[in-house]
């Protein structure tokens, strides 16, 4: 039965002058099990034709049969499937991979068949002990003689079954003896009962063959047959079936391995390439981390100001240095102000500060003289006692309610302060509540301060009737800036000037709201660009390596790699390169949050689960859109153009 036919095939290379004739009409029928010998003179076109029949060339025009298939109806991955099972490739220059040991070039095509490790190394140790090489298998090939190379080569050859070995020049960079060795492998293996095609331009060693067949400028000049000496197939590699979910598996964790092993090989490259990821990544995760404090820190501060108030302040804005020294506002003001129907309530508030004293305690403190609706505009809540009422207001009364910060530095050993008398500036004010503690921290965060009737603070701490400003909670029906402008309308004509300003928590909030947003706008754009810049440094990479690596994927593919693989493998690679550098970059972003969070007090770094998340998902996702189209190119090569590549 004939195992290979060729009806009338011609091949052509170049394009328009260029073009040249190599083979011609070529008729050729190979019968399974037989030994042909292929001569001819260099240039004649016998590497063109071998590499036709091994399926890594394509004809320009004719028939090609394997095993009664025709070559020309199988898609790309039918042939790399029929080069990995079927065919067994002998090259002259060996064609091994210089990165890995003895054993693993000769396992490497049954990676492409599905075989686990373990039965892939076991078969690869047997194949190399039979070829004399059992003390060789761990040796790299630049370790290895040419002899035992090629013998290696042999090995990788068998692994998958090579049913049919085509050899191009085995024998061709040995020397006698070694090439003699050579031959009787190969001999030896026709007695098996494989098909063996032999390239050579040594008369001597194509007389070993059965059929001896010469080529001259791409025609067959003769075809001699000396001996009918055809084999069956002894040693049928039957067993290496796998299930398809196997093969996928076992594919896949060798792309990785291999990726894994290219990324190693070249340690500093890899690094300098995940820089840029790195920084991106690592900037992106702590500008989101440093935001996210700073704005939940400023919310914090902004809300207890209260909801829907308004503080009114003298002088023209927070510029005027003057605003503290003028005093343009008064009790009557705010009394009047609160009369209108659009606002709830309106206090006046006059500060003071100076020294607390008591017992043998001494502290700088803070007085705010408020009205008793204070406490509810702000929304300060009472622990321990009560809040002062109108009454007292009206009457100077010299109470006064402390906040956690004072019960805690001034009253540590007494559970009860209510009733306490401390002196304030010298003046004694009776303890008659203590405030809730505050979760606002920052700048303010362990200040004392002390709470009073204002008329208190005017009368008897500051002695003069001035005010400092005045807080106005806005009616809950009633748009805080449509009051703001009702205010300010009311406040001009009793003064006859506007020598007063506003601050509105609301829409400071929305200000710094719609700031924010700008800002995390900004930030993620700036994010985005550094992951470009990122990518584009691992494509660059990348296809630096598929270039570099052309002929390694071309060997691949001539034992049986296919598209995918190869596509895989790269793919792969590059999503490992930018999750690696991904993962460097949060581990880097914690680190200076860490450095941060111990040198600064005020402004920390808070890390959502979230940005790291989206950092390792956006690390990903370059890596597959930036490392797609080096892969692919890898994936598209030529086995041939690929394999003559340097
Ligand atoms: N990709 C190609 N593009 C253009 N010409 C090519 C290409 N490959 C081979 N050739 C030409 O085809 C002719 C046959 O080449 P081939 O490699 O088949 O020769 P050969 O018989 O194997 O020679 P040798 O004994 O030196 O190996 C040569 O003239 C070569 O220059
Ligand atoms: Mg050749």
């Amino acid at each position: 039965m004939n195992i290979i036919e060729l009806t009338k095939i011609n091949k052509f290379f170049g394009k328009g002058d260029n073009r040249v004739h190599i083979l011609k009409d070529i008729d050729l029928s190979v019968e399974k099990g037989d030994f042909v010998a292929i001569v001819g003179q260099s240039g004649s076109g016998k590497s063109t034709l071998m590499n036709i029949i091994g399926c890594l060339d394509v004809p320009t025009s004719g028939s090609y049969k394997i095993s009664g298939t025709e070559a020309e109806k199988m898609d790309k991955d039918e042939l790399a499937e029929l080069r990995c099972r079927t065919f067994g490739f002998i090259f002259q220059r060996y064609n091994l991979l210089p990165t890995l040991k003895a054993h693993e070039n000769a396992a490497l095509p049954a990676i492409y068949l599905g075989l686990n490790a373990e039965d892939r190394n076991k078969r690869a140790e047997e194949l190399l002990k039979s070829l004399d090489l059992g003390d060789r298998m761990n040796n790299k090939p630049n370790e290895l003689s040419g002899g035992q190379q090629q013998r290696v080569s042999i090995a990788r050859a068998l692994m998958n079954g090579g049913e049919i070995i085509l050899a191009d020049e085995p024998t061709g960079a040995l020397d006698s003896k070694s090439g003699e060795n050579v031959m009787a492998v190969i001999k030896n293996l026709h007695k098996q009962g494989h098909t063996i095609i032999l390239v050579t331009h040594d008369s001597k060693i194509a007389a070993q063959a059965s059929r001896q067949i010469e080529i001259k400028d791409g025609q067959i000049i003769s075809d001699v047959r000396k001996t009918s000496d055809i084999h069956e197939m002894k040693n049928k590699v039957e067993g290496i079936k796998r299930s398809k979910k196997d093969v996928i598996k076992y594919r896949f964790i060798e792309s990785f391995n291999m990726s894994i092993h290219a990324i190693i090989a070249n340690k500093m490259r890899s690094l300098l390439t995940m820089l840029g990821i790195i920084i991106g990544i690592a900037s992106v995760v702590s500008v989101v981390a440093l935001g996210n404090s700073s704005q939940e820190k400023i919310m914090e501060q902004i809300s207890s100001m209260g909801t829907n108030t308004i503080q009114i302040m003298p002088g023209t804005g927070f510029g005027d240095m003057r605003s503290g020294k003028v005093k343009t506002l008064k009790v009557s003001d705010s009394d009047y102000l609160g009369k209108l129907s659009f606002i709830d309530s309106s206090t006046p508030n006059v500060s003071a500060s100076g020294v607390l004293l008591y017992e043998n305690n001494s502290l700088t403190a803070q007085l705010t003289g408020v009205g008793a609706e204070y406490f509810d505009v702000e929304g300060k809540k009472i622990a321990m006692g009560r809040i002062f009422t109108q009454e007292e207001a009206d009457n100077i009364a010299s109470v006064v309610v402390i906040d956690d910060n004072t019960r805690k530095q001034v009253f540590s050993n007494t559970p009860n302060p209510i009733g306490s008398i401390i002196m304030f500036n010298k003046k004694p004010l009776e303890i008659i509540g203590v405030l809730e503690k505050e979760n606002s921290a920052g700048p303010m965060g362990d200040s004392i301060t002390l709470r009073t009737p204002y008329t208190t603070a005017m009368y008897k701490i500051n002695g003069s009737s001035d005010i400092n400003s005045i807080t106005v909670k806005v009616s809950d029906s009633v748009n805080s800036q449509v009051a703001e402008e009702g205010i300010e309308m009311v406040l001009t004509a009793l003064h006859g000037k506007k020598d007063f300003f506003m601050i509105n928590s609301d829409s400071i909030k929305q200000t710094i709201e719609s700031t924010t947003n700008i800002m995390k706008l900004l930030i993620a754009s700036i994010a985005v660009i550094s992951l470009i810049v990122g990518g584009i440094g691992v494509m660059n990479i990348m296809l630096v390596s598929v270039t570099e690596r052309t002929r390694e994927i071309g060997i691949r593919m001539a034992i049986g790699a296919k598209q995918l693989d190869i596509l895989q493998q790269f793919l792969i690679e590059a999503i490992l390169i930018c999750i690696v550098g991904g993962i460097l970059g949060v581990v880097l972003a914690l680190l200076i949050g860490l450095g941060f969070n111990t040198f600064s007090k005020t402004f920390g770094m808070d890390f959502s689960a979230a940005s790291v998340i989206l950092a390792m998902v956006s690390s990903t996702g370059i890596g597959i859109i930036f490392g797609f189209v080096p892969a692919r190119n890898a994936s598209n090569l030529n086995p041939i153009d690929a394999l003559a590549s340097e």
